[in-house]
């Protein structure tokens, strides 16, 4: 290092002279033989960071000083001067070892005290966030140098988490979600403490779980599901899940729409808020109960001839049922646990529509309609058995509206007579029949394909005998 010149050009030329003679001839009394004793009292200042500055006393007898500067590394530095202080440039996270030595015409003083000196840590920079949920923040950096310890600090602007740990990873919970907080990692180092330059960055933490306010039907397979939040640019989820299977729906607003839901099924709904940063937790669940499904299989059969029995298959989702045959002529309905039931007050010869409602165990029910249904013909009424000449009988009867073909059977010991009449008659005859026999006769109209029905009621006579031939007809009540 440049020195003393600069002094001496301000002097006289005279002046100049003198000194120089002055310190020739110094020197040639102090330094003829004596090296200077080893600098003492070494000192380190750090006003401008990366830059400080070593000092120590001045030494007797030396006329210039050299200061090793090294790192723990190994890398060394010098610095020639003859001062007694000098800048030298570090680098964070490092050690260094100072040693001064004093010159002289007779040489180097001696090695002194090694001086440390040891930089603040570095600071982590490539930290980031390896977990976030909504509560949490999980921060992990690489170990920089320097650091015996780190101090992670998240602050959203009026409250302070700290945590500490000399591992590279830290965990900060109970935060708020859908906040943005600054987070910061200092490294810490015994000797010198926090590096408190350190800079923060900021992390969101993940959405606020949402809240299901109702579900809203819109048709038997389709939900509304509607919910509260105060995220913003969230895309939120919700998910059914039941025995049938589970449906999902996704909406960016306050609602989404589940469609294609099963019938007669009964889910668990929640919704859940998810960005790039990370996924809320579920929304507590909504139940959720698809109508019950409607049965099939449904028969129709006529039990007589003011009553039907309707049966039909189990339908997912019904507990119970309600049966109803309606027509303009009135309507019967009947409502059971079972998957049959007895529906009276059926006319005759009347259509009627069929519907049945299947019901869940909470109300929920299901209207399904079915193919109309035409009960039976009517039995006719006021039967009558009259004799005939020829051993004959005649079965006569009153004309109901609506007229149908009818049948006539006639059972005894004997045998089985039949007589039909087609429908404007109101008669039919049988020719030659036993007498001295009890006759069950039984009257039924006769559908298009001949088939009878079995519920009119019977009605039985005695044929007395007069002589070989037919007697008497007399009723006989039950
Ligand atoms: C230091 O400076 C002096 C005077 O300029 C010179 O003689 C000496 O060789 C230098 N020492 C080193 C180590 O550079
Ligand atoms: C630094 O110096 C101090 C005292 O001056 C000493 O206790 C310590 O062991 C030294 N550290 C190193 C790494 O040499
Ligand atoms: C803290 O660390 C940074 C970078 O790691 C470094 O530049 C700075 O000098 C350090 N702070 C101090 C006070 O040394
Ligand atoms: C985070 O730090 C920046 C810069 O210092 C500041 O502008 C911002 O308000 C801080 N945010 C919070 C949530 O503290
Ligand atoms: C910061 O967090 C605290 C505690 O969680 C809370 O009371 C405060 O309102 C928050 N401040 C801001 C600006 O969000
Ligand atoms: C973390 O360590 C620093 C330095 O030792 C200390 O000042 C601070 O109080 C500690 N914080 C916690 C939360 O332990
Ligand atoms: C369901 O919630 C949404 C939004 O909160 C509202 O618009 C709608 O009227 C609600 N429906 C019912 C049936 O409460
Ligand atoms: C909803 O979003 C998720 C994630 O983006 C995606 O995997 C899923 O297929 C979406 N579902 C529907 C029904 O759009
Ligand atoms: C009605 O039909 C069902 C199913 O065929 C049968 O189990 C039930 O016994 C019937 N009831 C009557 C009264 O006929
Ligand atoms: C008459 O009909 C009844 C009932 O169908 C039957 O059991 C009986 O055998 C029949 N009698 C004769 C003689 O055919
Ligand atoms: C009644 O019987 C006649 C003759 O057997 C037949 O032509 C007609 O189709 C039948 N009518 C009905 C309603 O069964």
């Amino acid at each position: 290092m440049k020195i003393l010149s600069d002094k001496m050009r301000a002097g006289s030329i005279q002046a100049l002279i003198l000194t120089v003679f002055i310190l020739l001839s110094l020197k040639r009394v102090a330094f003829a033989d004596t090296v200077p004793c080893a600098p003492g009292g070494i000192t380190i200042t750090e006003d401008t960071p990366g830059n400080p500055m070593v000092s120590w006393s001045n030494m007797q007898l030396s006329e210039y000083y050299v200061v090793f500067i090294k790192r723990d590394d190994g890398l060394e530095v010098y610095c020639n001067t003859s001062q007694i202080q000098c800048h030298f440039q570090t680098e964070c996270g490092f050690i260094y070892f100072i040693s001064v030595f004093a010159y002289n015409n007779a040489g180097q003083s001696p090695l002194g005290d090694v001086f440390n000196y040891t930089t603040a840590p570095c600071c982590p920079s490539d930290f980031g966030p390896a977990f976030i949920s909504s509560d949490t923040l999980e921060i992990v950096w690489s170990p920089v140098r320097g650091a015996e310890m780190y101090e992670t600090k998240v602050d959203n602007g009026t409250h302070v988490n700290l945590c500490n740990d000399t591992d590279t990873i830290c965990a900060l919970s109970a935060l708020q979600c859908n906040t943005y907080y600054n987070v910061t990692v200092y490294s810490f180092s015994e000797i010198r403490g926090s590096n408190t330059s350190c800079t923060s960055k900021s992390v969101i933490t993940a959405p606020c779980s949402p809240e299901i306010t109702n579900l809203t039907r819109i048709d038997s397979s389709t939900y509304d599901i509607h919910w509260t939040s105060n995220n913003d640019r969230v895309l939120y989820s919700a998910q059914a899940r039941g025995d049938a299977g589970s449906w999902t729906c996704n909406g960016s607003g306050t609602f989404c729409r589940l469609s294609g839901l099963p019938c007669g099924s009964f889910f668990s709904v929640s919704v859940t808020a998810s960005t790039a940063s990370g996924q809320s937790l579920p929304s507590y669940s909504f139940p959720l109960e698809t109508a019950p499904c409607c049965p099939a299989n449904l028969r129709v059969v006529q039990v007589t001839q003011s009553m039907t029995n309707g049966s039909w298959s189990m339908a997912a989702g019904a507990q119970t049922y309600t049966m109803m045959l309606e027509s303009p002529r009135g309507k019967a309905k009947c409502h059971t646990l079972e998957t049959h039931c007895l529906l009276g007050c059926i006319t005759c010869g009347t259509t009627y529509l069929v519907s049945l409602e299947a019901i869940s165990q909470t109300g929920f029910a299901s209207i399904c309609m079915f193919q109309g249904y035409s009960s039976s013909a009517c039995c006719p009424s006021g039967v009558r058995l009259y004799r005939l000449s020829n051993n004959g009988i005649r079965v006569n009867w009153r004309i109901s509206s609506g007229a149908k073909n009818y049948s006539v059977d006639l059972y005894s010991s004997k045998g089985n007579f039949t007589c039909t009449a087609s429908a404007d008659l109101s008669f039919c005859d049988i020719s030659e029949i036993p007498c001295g026999d009890i006759y069950t006769v039984v009257m039924t109209p006769t559908a298009k394909d001949g088939s009878k029905v079995m519920f009119c009621s019977k009605k039985t006579y005695s044929v007395t005998c007069s002589g070989s031939s037919v007697g008497i007809v007399i009723y006989r009540r039950k």
